[in-house]
């Protein structure tokens, strides 16, 4: 990598792809080179590295061993529980292969499912690094969902085994988790799965005979056990990770294991300037797609220390982010603007109270990041703060200034330029032209999405191909589904979505899977669910729910809005619990019957609902601004 401007390197990355990625690849350790770098046969599909045998986990921690065994690879901090806890290369290696030799003890082979629930605890990242030695294909499931979400991605993925936990813990209270399994494995149509479950002694569980074990027994039988890798083809699936779209059922993104490992392996580099040997502090959590990159697999590919924490950004105060930084002398964070959002809401002498002086550079991404909240965080830590854009599928940054190429560092209200081996183009929403610069367009990407983007949705081609490639028939191009501007130099602004998912707090969410729950609910006859601007937040669901006639609880509005909450919250989790709920007559539709969600939108955020000519029944919106300010 000899490029001194990064247009320089970017050129290379889109003109010969082949020769760039073939370059990378070889940061990454091989069993089996590959026979070509990139198999394009059967477009939309790309397939890179076909040929290759790799295995990720050898490439995330055996491989560091020769020079780094006594080096720290997973720092554990738990605001919630108290505990530290520093593993070096050599222990990570010895825990997971412990995880290993379980799980293989309960059947699991290379191409089995595990799905993993759990809270932020070394045990998930020890069985995700299991899964990868054994060529099995982990899905984790965020923790914050409930047992309706979570069966759901049961009975898509079909695990062998669920390694779950006792409870987790958020903001000093016990959250137990067994329960929600229990209730999930209820009502999932999959056939009983073995259920491994990590005693934290936070909340008694009751042990369903053949099916529950203690992952305490299963660790002291295979304590000194050795698991080989598992080398498997590069086009072998790593992970299936389930994400919000258009519809309620969520979509696993699958994930292949050579093209990540590249593609991870150089965006530390590059685009985050993370060397071998540094610390590098991702606060997301392993159940999103931020927690398996970069907080999991890229800083690991690297030979990097990682620090996992468990709890919030304010307890016990406001400072506990900055501490870590100070006490793990940690060199690179990553975070979300609403973190930052919510630290600015605190006292400002608590960013600086402690030494940052190991720290480069913070990342922020997964929702848009507002200019006041950037120019403050980089102004009171002088230090800069990097916007990145990208999305579940992708798996690595799309848009970003790659700290690699300090000259690309820009401007706050754009995550910056494209990342290697992205093509992007922004398209006219109806034929796919490309618009002109400054105008606003769809953000699409043409073919092939470079190495580490998603392989498929698991289990369903068509839907991949239908969902992502079929926007535009006769284009070979990728959507993500979010509106962008470009400006004269290349730097893309993102507008917000083209569809109905959402973004709580970095939390990407589907109004539809809302809409599906709250709709359940006996007294409910219709519901819109609807994304509205929040200041702390960037959006927050607002549902307006039509009762069934004589549903009217006698609380009145009041408890039935108590008991619509608490039905979402048992069924998806308080993560997708709407904001506000209120009561109409009937819901704003077209004449054939379709929703007018974004009119409904306009009009909760205070702005002009545009065109209304199809609408059926124009009572029906007037009484929206009616339910907000009567409520
Ligand atoms: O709408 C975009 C928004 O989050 C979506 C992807 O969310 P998720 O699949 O959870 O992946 C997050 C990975 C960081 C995108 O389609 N989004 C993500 N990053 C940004 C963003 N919107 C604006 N600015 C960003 N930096």
């Amino acid at each position: 990598m000899h490029d001194t401007n990064y247009a320089e390197f970017y050129r290379r990355s889109v003109e010969a792809p082949e020769q760039f990625w073939a370059d990378q690849a070889r940061a990454i350790d091989w069993h089996r080179p590959w026979d070509q770098v990139l198999d394009g046969s059967r477009k939309p599909f790309a397939r890179w590295f076909v040929g290759g045998m790799t295995n990720l986990c050898h490439n995330a921690v055996d491989r560091h061993l020769p020079e780094r065994a006594g080096q720290p690879a997973l720092i554990y901090v738990s605001s919630e529980t108290g505990e530290e806890r520093t593993y070096s290369y050599a222990e990570l290696h010895r825990e997971v292969q412990t995880m290993a030799a379980s799980l293989r003890a309960l059947g699991v082979e290379a191409g089995d499912r595990v799905l993993i629930y759990m809270p932020m605890i070394p045990e998930a990242v020890f069985a995700m690094l299991a899964c990868a030695r054994l060529g099995a294909v982990h899905s984790v499931v965020f923790g914050g969902f409930a047992s309706v979400s979570l069966a759901a991605r049961i009975d898509d993925a079909r695990p062998r085994v669920i390694v779950s936990a006792d409870a987790g813990s958020r903001a000093g209270k016990v959250i137990p988790y067994k329960p929600l399994l229990d209730e999930a494995l209820r009502l999932s149509t999959h056939p009983a799965a073995q259920v491994l479950i990590v005693d934290r002694g936070l909340a008694p569980w009751d042990r369903v005979a053949g099916r529950d074990r203690s992952y305490a027994e299963l660790r002291a039988t295979h304590a000194n056990d050795a698991v080989d890798c598992v080398w498997v083809d590069s086009t072998h699936p790593s992970y299936i990770l389930y994400t919000s779209g258009t519809t309620g059922r969520p979509k696993g993104v699958q994930r292949d294991t050579g093209g990540y490992a590249v593609a991870l392996r150089m965006s530390m580099e590059v685009i985050f300037g993370g060397r071998p040997g540094e610390t590098y502090f991702s606060t997301s959590d392993i159940g999103w797609v931020v927690g398996h990159s970069y907080i999991v697999y890229a800083p690991l590919l690297t030979g990097m220390a990682t620090v996992l924490y468990e709890g919030t950004p304010i307890r016990p105060d406001a400072a506990v982010l900055w501490r870590i930084v100070e006490q793990y002398r940690v060199n690179l964070m990553f975070s979300a603007p609403t973190a930052m959002r919510v630290l600015r809401r605190h006292d400002p002498a608590l960013l600086t109270r402690h030494d940052l002086s190991s720290l480069r550079a913070i990342f922020l991404a997964g929702e848009p990041l507002d200019e006041p909240t950037g120019r403050w965080v980089a102004e009171s830590m002088n230090k800069p703060v990097i916007d990145n854009y990208w999305q579940t599928e992708t798996g690595w940054p799309i848009l970003a200034t790659p700290a690699q190429f300090p000259e690309t560092r820009a401007r706050f209200g754009s995550p910056g330029v494209a990342m290697p081996g992205y093509q992007v183009c922004l398209r006219n929403e109806h034929d796919g032209a490309p618009v002109a610069a400054g105008e606003k367009g769809v953000l699409a990407i043409d073919w092939p999405l470079p190495p580490g983007c998603l392989q498929t949705v698991w289990g369903d081609d068509a839907r991949f191909v239908n969902t992502y490639w079929g926007t535009y028939p006769n284009l070979q191009v990728y959507s993500t589904f979010d509106w962008g501007r470009q400006d004269a130099d290349g730097y893309i602004y993102i507008l917000g979505r083209t569809d109905d998912v959402i973004n709580v707090a970095g939390h990407r969410l589907g109004t539809r899977e809302i809409e599906e729950s709250v709709s359940s609910h006996a007294a409910v006859a219709e519901v819109a669910v609807v994304g509205v601007h929040d200041a702390l937040k960037g959006q927050v669901a607002w549902a307006f729910v039509v009762p069934k006639p004589g549903q009217l609880p006698s609380g009145g509005n009041d408890a039935l809005e108590q008991s619509i909450a608490a039905h979402v919250d048992a069924q998806l989790g308080a993560v997708a619990r709407p904001q506000r709920i209120y009561f109409v007559s009937a819901l704003p539709k077209t004449r054939s019957g379709k929703l007018l969600r974004r009119a409904i939108q306009a009009v909760c955020e205070g702005r002009d609902p545009g065109d209304l000519t199809t609408l059926e029944d124009p009572i029906a919106l007037d009484q929206i601004p009616a339910a907000i300010a009567g409520a």
